[in-house]
């Protein structure tokens, strides 16, 4: 595994592979890794000739400063996790090597951006387009891997790779959860064992909501999931919403859509913890 900080030392290793004709796919993440992103990895190493991950926490993309601060920085720990997975390259700039000048490019993604983690986090899906494409640029992946954990991302991604015209494919892999069903995070870490114990309600809450769906109006299912997740001392929901998952804007009724997810974002404490359930999706 070749652990590389510089664009310029990136792009001598890669131009060797691409002269050789290899296939190459990305994993871009923000490090502090656990078994969420290896799954990426895995399934990056087993698609590709050579792998790519990179390790960067990109501040154009956190609209709270504290969160910036605060956001766990792991890379040793993080080499020893990817090494055995068989990642090829991993790619651990600092911010002046991503951003060699200040990026001012401002995306516009219609409606996608303007509701759930976009409403919420002003500017965050701008930044999170800023750092990719600035990564895809970089890599030239043929294949770049996110986790439907972070479902809006994954929407936003897609669309920004058709305005740019990427020749990326983008594929998406499943939510990794821990025994007990709490989504993997890296801001987990950040848990007291008592909010660990708490933040599991909301993984409960999605489960249970899915029978009670079936059987109730889009607003009842709305209400039993926010009530039940409220009801806990120490949880907050932020926002829940049911969404078509194409175009990620709420839904009345359950026949307006083929594809239903529901969003949810919950405080615990301080930490800010998302996830989502996709109750259907007719193919
Ligand atoms: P980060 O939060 O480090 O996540 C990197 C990738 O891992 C994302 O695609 C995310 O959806 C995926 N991931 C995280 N937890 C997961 C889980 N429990 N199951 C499956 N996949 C999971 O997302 C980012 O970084 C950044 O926004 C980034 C895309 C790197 C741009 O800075």
């Amino acid at each position: 595994m070749i652990v590389v900080t510089t664009t310029d030392k990136l792009h001598e290793t890669l131009s060797l592979f691409r002269r050789e004709g290899r296939s190459i796919g990305f994993v871009p993440t923000m490090g502090a890794l656990h078994a969420g992103h290896v799954s990426l990895v895995k399934q990056c190493v087993a698609d590709n000739d050579v792998s790519v991950v990179s390790i960067f926490v990109n501040p154009t993309q956190f609209n709270d400063k504290n969160d910036l601060i605060h956001y766990p920085r792991t890379l040793d720990a993080d080499l020893n996790l990817l090494e055995p997975v068989g990642v090829t390259v991993v790619f651990a700039p600092g911010v002046e090597e991503v951003y060699p000048q200040e990026d001012i490019r401002k995306f516009d993604f219609g409606m996608l951006d303007k509701v759930m983690e976009g409403k919420h986090r002003p500017g965050h899906f701008n930044g999170v387009a800023q750092v990719v494409s600035r990564l895809f640029d970089l890599v030239k992946p043929i294949r770049a891997y996110f986790g439907e954990k972070d479902f809006q991302q994954v929407a936003i991604i897609r669309a920004m790779v058709r305005q740019l015209n990427l020749p990326v494919e983008i594929v998406a892999m499943p939510i990794v959860r821990e025994a007990d069903g709490l989504a993997l995070s890296s801001r987990n870490a950040r848990l007291t064992s008592q909010q660990r114990k708490l933040a599991v309600k909301i993984s409960e809450a999605l489960t249970k909501s899915r029978n009670f769906a079936g059987r109730s109006s889009v607003q009842d299912t709305i209400k039993q999931v926010v009530d039940e997740i409220n009801s806990n001392d120490g949880l907050q929901v932020e926002y829940f919403e049911i969404v078509d998952g194409n175009s990620l804007q709420s839904i009345s009724e359950w026949q307006n859509t083929e594809y239903a997810v529901g969003c949810i974002t919950v405080f615990c404490g301080e930490i800010r913890l998302i996830d989502n359930i996709t109750y259907f999706a007719k193919q």
